[in-house]
């Protein structure tokens, strides 16, 4: 018998999936297309031949589904309807068809853990009685005493706290106006969590499933889904404290080219950071979500094998995260490992190494992603004086960032990314190389945890503002010509001169490499290919370089520039320098990548 605890590794499947490069649309700031300021599914159709254009083979679209919007939509009052801030069911079919009809698939998001506090589940809880099968579609609870035997229950029944700031109980008042029972929410309050362990609850969710695969859903993102099943007993945990406070990642130097090295002194406020990844918790990665997973793989099976999820899973190690992506649960889980090892050559070829290896024990291929709507962009994150910093928001009163040197660095990371085997996520507008907005002001913010924790998190809304697509118009030609209505979200002034007809063809763009990228990458294989360090892999001086097929790709986060190796000639470079001057490029700059071929 093989030992079981040597994991075989298993084929990658042939699937689109496993090599697709997949972009990421958050539906309210993508494009408008009603010209209300809000973003929605007829913007997203018009804007497809830009996404065919740019080469990607998928997109994942975040909720649109009906809400309130406490949290842009991950609380879902309605799972099988459209908001009217978005459209209708009709305007998705659309959208749906002319993508496919582009050769481009479509993912929707899978919001499970919660429902919004609108749902019709959770008012008919609030209306029935404890211990009613209308409050066991969630988790309530009888509050515990604070005089010992009083049965007053004005304590919550744990002492978890919410992901957003402040408590993960609330407790309600019933009719009569007397205290009642508490339910948990491990996000904002208006988000209670349903209670996975009712059969209702797991077939109302295979009934969600089945409703997008039959109008053609290639897939589905699965929202927190390290969180479904708690600890039986929902017992106390006091693991928030050991979380990461403070900078993620090691001290280091900056180097600003043109810049004497600069050392972070003591007296010097560290951007304040704090890990999503918890410490083994009575809330998260417990083995019983994966009889879940499992659940669901049959039921896309039912669809004729290729459609596919993929976990948002705040997991580690990289062993625990490929729990998730076994052969019979989901196809992908997004590498928070490589997202979160920032600009650094040694924590970036750690993540790659321990996620090649995980992926290839369980048959999956892996994930790379560097932004999406819940962090700060790379672009910004890249150009802080610590780039393995991980900020929950940056605001005006924070260090802010170089940008130019961030937009350097982040050039740089993706074509790491887009050059290593397995399937790429992106984010919209990282290929504009658009910045996070780091001075929204404080009456424009929207995010919970903003709110939740009184400021002391700054939140997501400065990944989360409008694209520009044309400088000259209002609103940088996010709701197309001039409606009158501004985006919901105030863009900065510095999207003006990246607005995507400022970069459409023109040489050196961000959106010019990003497209030059994908191309290479699709006509090399890559994805399917295989990741070696060659000899001019050094970490410790801040070079990654590998072969994946016949390219060799060398980035340089080091501090001095690096040689190109003998016999090869730069295919591709995420530098400004024109295309012509790349053949005769000997050097790799500091905080560049290229692709080299063999002369
Ligand atoms: C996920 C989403 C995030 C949301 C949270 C609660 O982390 O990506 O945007 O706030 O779940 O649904």
């Amino acid at each position: 018998m093989p030992n079981p605890s040597v994991p075989v590794p298993r084929p990658v499947p042939s699937a689109w999936w496993a090599d697709a490069v997949v972009y990421q649309i958050y539906p309210r700031s993508f494009a408008d297309g009603n010209g209300d300021g809000m973003g929605d599914l007829r913007g997203v159709l018009q804007r497809l031949p830009y996404l065919e254009k740019l080469g990607v083979d998928a997109v994942w679209l975040s909720p649109f589904y009906k809400s309130p919007q406490a949290d842009g939509g991950y609380d879902v009052a309605d799972y099988r309807q459209v908001d009217p801030l978005f459209g209708t069911l009709a305007d998705f079919d659309a959208m749906l068809q002319e993508a496919h009809h582009r050769g481009l698939k479509v993912i929707v998001d899978l919001v499970p853990n919660h429902t919004s506090d609108e749902h019709t589940w959770f008012q008919a809880a609030l209306r029935a009685t404890p211990g009613s099968p209308e409050r066991e579609r969630y988790i309530f609870r009888d509050g515990k005493d604070e005089v010992p035997g009083s049965g007053d229950g004005r304590l919550a029944p744990n002492n978890w706290k919410s992901i957003f700031g402040g408590p993960a109980w609330t407790r309600l008042t019933n009719a009569d106006g007397s205290p009642g029972q508490w339910y948990l929410h491990l996000f904002d309050t208006r988000q209670p969590d349903l209670n996975w362990e009712n059969p209702e609850v797991q077939e109302e969710m295979r009934s969600v499933l089945r409703f997008w695969l039959d109008r053609g859903a290639d897939g589905f993102r699965v929202d927190v889904a390290h969180g479904l099943v708690k600890e039986a007993g929902l017992p106390d945990w006091d693991g928030a404290a050991a979380m990461v406070e403070g900078t993620t990642g090691p001290r280091r130097e900056s180097h600003v080219p043109g810049d004497a090295p600069h050392a972070h002194t003591d007296a010097e406020e560290p951007h304040r950071a704090v890990s999503p990844m918890y410490p083994p918790s009575p809330f998260f990665d417990q083995d019983g979500v994966h009889e879940i997973y499992r659940d669901w793989n049959r039921v896309l099976a039912e669809y004729g094998g290729d459609r596919m999820m993929v976990a948002e899973a705040w997991v580690e190690p990289a062993e625990r995260l490929a729990r998730y992506v076994r052969p019979d649960e989901m196809q992908q889980a997004f590498n928070f490992d490589f997202l979160l090892a920032g600009w650094d050559a040694g924590r970036m070829a750690d993540a790659i190494n321990a996620s090649l290896a995980a992926a290839a024990s369980v048959g999956a291929p892996c994930t790379w992603v560097l932004s999406n709507h819940d962090t700060v962009r790379h672009s910004t994150r890249f150009g802080l004086k610590d780039p393995t910093t991980f900020p929950k928001g940056i605001g005006a009163g924070d260090e802010q960032p170089d940008a130019a040197l961030g937009l350097a660095r982040a050039r740089a990371a993706t074509l790491v990314a887009l050059a290593l085997p397995g399937s790429a996520y992106l984010y919209q507008g990282e290929e504009l190389g658009l910045p996070e907005h780091t001075t929204l002001p404080d009456a424009a913010r929207q995010d919970p945890t903003f709110f939740r924790t009184q400021g002391a998190e700054i939140g997501r809304d400065g990944c989360r503002v409008p694209l520009p697509w044309a400088q000259g118009e209002p609103g940088f030609g996010f709701s197309g010509g001039d409606s009158g209505q501004a985006p919901w979200l105030p863009q900065p002034d510095s999207f003006g001169p990246l607005a995507a007809d400022q970069q459409d063809g023109e040489e050196g763009s961000t959106l010019e490499l990003y497209r030059a990228a994908l191309a290479f990458r699709s006509a090399r294989h890559l994805g399917r290919g295989t990741v070696e360090w060659t000899d001019e892999h050094a970490p410790d001086s801040g070079l990654l370089a590998f072969r994946n097929g016949d390219v060799i790709v060398l980035s340089n986060l080091g501090f001095a520039s690096a040689p190109v190796p003998n016999g090869y000639t730069v295919a591709l470079s995420s530098g400004p320098e024109p295309a012509s001057d790349r053949a005769a490029m000997r050097e790799v700059p500091v905080d560049c990548t290229v692709y080299l071929l063999e002369d």
